[in-house]
C-alpha cells in the first residue's frame, strides 16, 4: 500500500498540484492521467522518493520498482547491469566493492572494515543470487542470453522497454511504477505487456496517453487536473464520463457565481451616490468576498497547441531517390536491392513491428545512414527537418534554456517572433526560460516541434513523433502534418495518424518492404501482420 497524505507540489510560481489524499492499494492498477506538464512525472518521482514533496508526507513500501520516461538514459550499460541497477543498495554495494577487489593486497585496515560491511550489504540483498535472477528475469521478459553482455544501446526502442521493466521487477517491488512504458511499442508488444501486467499482485501504478492501452490495464484512474488528484473508479473511458459530469457542475457553480457578482456590481453602481451607504457597503464587502472565491476556482489545464508546418520554398518534383538499396546489421536484413522514389508532396508511413527497421530506412532517406549496397540520390532544393525518436539526440538536458536552446536554430528571427512562437506551444509567460533538463516528456516534443516550425523545410522526418505527447496535442499535430504542403516520412505505431495523413505506406516486414495503399492498410492487413508476428513470440 502507498499512502499520500496532503502532498503539495510547485515550481516556482507553477503549481502542479495541493494538499493531495491518495492510497494505492495492492492489487488495483492505477492509471496516472493528466496533459502535459501537469505533473504525473514529478509525481510519480515523488512516490519513489526521488523527489520530495513541498509539503506532505508519502509512506511507501520497502521496495519499489520503477520504469522512468526517459528510455534512453543507460544507452552504454551492459544489460545484466541495467537489470541489477534495479536494486540500488546493492549495485551501490557492488561496485564499491569491486574497487577494493581490484587492489586486494594493499588494503588498509580501516579499507578491510569497509569491505567487511560491503560483503554485509551484498548478502542481505542477495547479491549473490543476483546475476542469475537478472538473467532470469530478462529471459522471461524475451531477451535472451546472448544479449545480456550487450551495451543497452544495442537494443530498439521496444526492446529497451523489456529490459527496462525487467530492472524495475529485479527484486520483487511490492510497488510498481511505469512512466509511458508503451512509447516506441508495437500493437503486439502493447498487448503482451497489457498481459504481463495483469498478473503482477503488487500496487501498479502507470502513466500513459494511450486510451486503448489504459482501458485495458486499468482498474483506478488518478487524474491531475484543476491542481489535485481525484481518484476515479473504472477505466479511462469511465473516468473521461465522470470527469465531463463533475466539470459540468463545476462550471454551473462558476456560472452562478458569476450572475451573483453582476448583481451586486449592479446594485453597488446604482445606489452608490445615494441614500442606501450602509446597504452600498455591506454588498461591496460581499462582492470582494464573491470576487476572491472566483479568482481561486481553479482552472483546468487541458489546452491545446497550435501546431502549424510551413515551407520557405518547396523543393524539386523528386525529393529523394533510393536505387537498390541494401543494409544489413549483424543478424537482421533490414532491405535487399529496394528501390524508391519519394515525389514532393508525398505523405509516406513507415510501418511494421519493433525492431524491423524503420528508424534505419529513415535514417537512409535522410542521407544520415549510408546503405551497404546501392545508392541516394537527392532531389533540387530539399531541406531537411528531422526529430528522431530519441529526444536526446537533439536535445541534451543542460542549464541551456528552451528559449536559447530554440533561436539557435534561426538566429535571424527577432524576440517577438520566438514568443509567438513559443505561445502557440503552450510555453507561456517564463516558461520558455526553463532549463532543459526540466522539460517534460511532451514539452520536449513540443520544443522539436517549434525547431520544425522556425526551420521551415520542405521535407519532414518525423521518427515516432506522438511518443509522450497529450491527446490534444496528437491531435493537433495530425492536423498540421496533413495540411503541410512540403513532403513527409514519418514513422509511427498510431493507427489514426497512417490513416487521416498517408497517401502512401511503407510495410516492413521479416519478408522485405512492400507498398501499400491507404486503403489496403485501412482494411486491416497491417493488423495481420502484427498478430502473425505476436503469434511467433518472444
Ligand atoms: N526541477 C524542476 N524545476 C522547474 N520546473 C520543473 C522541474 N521539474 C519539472 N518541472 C516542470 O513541472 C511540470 C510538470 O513536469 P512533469 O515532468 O511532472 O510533467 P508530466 O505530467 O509528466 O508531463 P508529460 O506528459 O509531458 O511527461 C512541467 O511544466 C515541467 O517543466
Ligand atoms: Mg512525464
Amino acid at each position: 500500500m502507498i499512502t499520500i497524505s496532503e502532498v503539495s507540489m510547485n515550481f516556482g510560481p507553477q503549481v502542479l498540484f495541493e494538499n493531495v489524499n491518495v492510497t494505492f492499494n495492492q492489487g488495483e492498477r492505477y492509471g496516472l492521467t493528466g496533459p502535459n506538464g501537469a505533473g504525473k512525472s514529478t509525481f510519480m518521482k515523488i512516490i519513489s522518493g526521488d523527489v520530495e514533496p513541498m509539503r506532505g508526507h508519502v509512506s511507501r513500501p520497502k521496495k519499489i520498482g520503477i520504469l522512468r520516461q526517459d528510455h534512453y538514459q543507460f544507452e552504454e550499460v551492459r544489460i545484466l547491469d541495467v537489470v541489477l541497477m534495479g536494486n540500488p543498495r546493492l549495485w551501490e554495494a557492488l561496485q564499491e566493492r569491486e574497487v577494493y577487489m581490484q587492489r586486494l593486497d594493499d588494503l588498509s585496515d580501516e579499507d578491510g572494515m569497509r569491505l567487511g560491511e560491503l560483503e554485509m550489504v551484498v548478502a542481505e540483498e542477495d547479491g549473490y543470487m543476483a546475476e542469475a535472477e537478472a538473467e532470469e528475469l530478462l529471459e522471461g521478459l524475451g531477451v535472451p542470453i546472448p544479449l545480456h553482455q550487450e551495451p543497452l544501446s544495442a537494443l530498439t526502442g521496444g526492446d529497451k522497454v523489456r529490459v527496462l521493466l525487467a530492472q524495475a521487477l529485479f527484486g520483487h517491488p511490492e510497488g510498481l511504477l511505469l512512466d509511458e512504458p508503451t512509447n516506441s511499442l508495437d500493437l503486439a508488444s502493447i498487448r503482451w505487456l497489457e498481459g504481463f501486467l495483469k498478473d503482477y499482485t503488487g500496487a501498479l501504478i502507470i502513466i500513459s496517453h494511450d486510451r486503448y492501452f489504459l482501458n485495458e490495464i486499468a482498474t483506478k484512474i488518478a487524474d491531475i487536473d484543476y491542481e489535485t488528484i481525484i481518484l476515479y473508479p473504472g477505466n479511462y473511458d469511465d473516468m473521461v464520463e465522470a470527469k465531463a459530469g463533475a466539470r459540468g457542475s463545476l462550471e454551473l457553480a462558476n456560472a452562478a457565481k458569476q450572475q451573483r457578482i453582476n448583481q451586486l456590481q449592479d446594485f453597488v453602481h446604482r445606489f452608490r451616490a445615494g441614500s442606501r451607504a450602509s446597504q452600498v457597503k455591506s454588498r461591496e464587502k460581499l462582492l470582494e468576498r464573491e470576487r476572491q472565491a472566483m479568482a481561486n476556482l481553479k482552472r483546468s489545464n487541458i489546452a491545446r497547441p497550435f501546431i502549424r508546418f510551413e515551407q520557405s520554398r518547396p523543393s524539386g518534383k523528386q525529393v529523394v531517390e533510393l536505387r537498390g538499396v541494401s543494409k544489413a546489421f549483424e543478424d537482421v536484413t533490414i532491405c535487399e536491392r529496394f528501390d524508391f522514389q519519394l515525389f514532393r508532396g508525398d505523405k509516406v508511413a513507415l510501418v511494421g513491428p519493433n525492431g524491423i527497421g524503420k528508424t534505419t530506412l529513415a535514417r537512409m532517406l535522410i542521407g544520415e545512414l549510408s546503405p551497404d549496397e546501392g545508392e541516394r540520390v537527392e532531389g533540387y532544393e530539399v531541406h531537411l527537418g528531422y526529430m528522431a525518436q530519441d529526444h536526446g539526440e537533439q536535445i541534451e538536458k543542460s542549464e541551456t534554456t528552451a528559449h536559447s536552446w530554440l533561436w539557435q536554430w534561426n538566429t535571424e528571427v527577432g524576440e517577438e517572433e520566438i514568443r509567438s512562437l513559443f505561445g502557440r506551444l503552450l510555453f507561456t509567460k517564463e516558461q520558455p526560460f526553463k532549463k532543459t533538463k526540466v522539460l517534460s516528456g511532451g514539452e520536449t516534443v513540443r520544443l522539436l516541434l517549434a525547431r520544425l516550425m522556425l526551420l521551415k523545410p520542405n521535407f519532414l522526418v518525423l521518427d515516432e513523433p506522438t511518443n509522450h505527447l497529450d491527446l490534444e496535442s496528437i491531435r493537433s499535430l495530425i492536423e498540421s502534418v496533413d495540411q503541410y504542403e512540403g513532403t513527409c516520412v514519418f514513422i509511427t505505431h498510431d493507427r489514426q495518424m497512417v490513416n487521416q495523413v498517408a497517401n502512401r505506406i511503407l510495410e516492413l516486414s521479416p519478408t522485405g518492404i512492400r507498398e501499400l495503399s491507404p486503403q489496403q492498410f485501412a482494411e486491416g492487413r497491417f493488423l495481420e501482420q502484427h498478430k502473425s508476428y505476436q503469434k511467433k513470440g518472444w
